[in-house]
């Protein structure tokens, strides 16, 4: 065994920005700490290929304003495999590294809650843009996210007062709303649809426009998550049901990239931190989480069970205040 404990740095799922200043602060206080951080790249698929190195204070300077992640991100179905796991288990070994530091959503929680079983514990952080982390009110990447949305809401809605027309705004979040319903708040949608409330489209979309039209409103904002369904026939169908010309615009990748938001550089160097301050405790297998404005931790597969249920009374507050 090597003198000083080891530990490894991945990014797991989609990135989300912030992840960057997450892994500064992993090693900066990892090196404040004396124990050796190594990175891992492209996430559990660099782990079963055995991409590592070690990193040192500046190997992490001049990325804390940058978006993406510069260890690189992966979805891995190899990792779904427990042969794979073994392997990524014995390379650890090999490289000594007795625990590592994952910044993911929670699909990368649950890889990494299996990988523990065998004999690598983990520290999980929250990193998404969707918020929809169960244990935790906020995951990095998030606040910038809503940041890129709204402004791309105030740009498209320029267009739609101008020519008098139903902009459809195709946000992410294929289980989650949180970004459509907070966005569709902060950008003043007429309608927001999310996975998490029932809609029909007659009802819900439709007849809403029609009686924001015979009180004189000439521009409409729609706000669609990527999980309800799809914003080119949503279009179609108001086109054709309402006369009103109807555009659809897909933000995609647009809100995933970017330099973090203030919030997000702040929040991802505390979480980073922490999570390093828990392994100094000896602690292992948790989940960094903010509750309440304060960082607690959970237990990782009794955070896997949690339910942060997203607030659909805010539906209400749309409806009411873009009337
Ligand atoms: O990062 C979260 C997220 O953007 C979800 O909202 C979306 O469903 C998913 O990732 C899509 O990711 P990818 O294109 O990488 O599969």
């Amino acid at each position: 065994m090597t003198e000083k404990k080891r530990i490894g740095v991945l990014t797991s799922g989609g990135d989300a920005p912030g992840m960057n200043a997450a892994i500064r602060a992993v090693v900066r206080t990892g090196y404040y700490y004396d124990l050796e951080v190594y990175g891992i790249y492209r996430g559990y698929e660099g782990l079963i290929n055995g991409e590592i190195e070690k990193l040192l204070p500046r190997d992490v300077s001049g990325i804390l304003q940058d978006g993406g992640t510069f260890l690189k991100t992966a979805r891995s179905p190899r990792f779904h495999d427990d042969l794979n796991k073994k392997k990524a288990a014995e390379i650890c070994r090999a490289y000594d590294i007795e625990i590592i530091v994952v910044i993911g959503g929670d699909g990368s929680y649950r890889g990494a809650l299996d990988f523990s079983k065998h004999g690598v514990p983990v520290i999980a952080l929250p990193g998404t843009i969707d918020n929809d982390i169960g244990c935790t009110e906020y995951t990095i990447g998030f606040d910038t996210a809503l940041n890129t949305v709204m402004d791309s809401i105030d740009k498209v809605r320029d267009t739609a007062y101008s020519h008098e027309r139903c902009t459809v705004i195709e946000v992410m979040g294929r289980r989650a709303g949180y970004i459509a319903i907070n966005d569709g708040i902060a950008g003043g949608a007429d309608v927001i649809l999310i996975p998490e409330a029932p809609f029909n489209v007659d009802r819900d979309v439709i007849k809403p426009i029609l009686e924001c039209r015979n009180r004189g409103k000439r521009d409409f904002c729609i706000i669609v998550a990527e999980g309800v369904g799809n914003a080119t026939s949503l279009c179609d169908q108001i086109t054709e049901k309402t006369g009103i010309i109807s555009r659809a615009t897909i933000l995609g990748y647009v809100q995933r990239g970017g330099s973090p938001t203030a919030y997000d550089r702040i929040m991802a160097s505390r979480m980073g931190a922490k999570a390093v301050e828990l392994i100094k405790e000896g602690k292992i297998n948790r989940v960094v989480s903010l509750i309440g404005n304060k960082l607690v931790d959970f237990d990782l597969e009794e955070a896997l069970s949690m339910k942060n249920e997203l607030d659909v009374n805010m539906l209400k507050l749309a409806k009411i205040i873009s009337i």
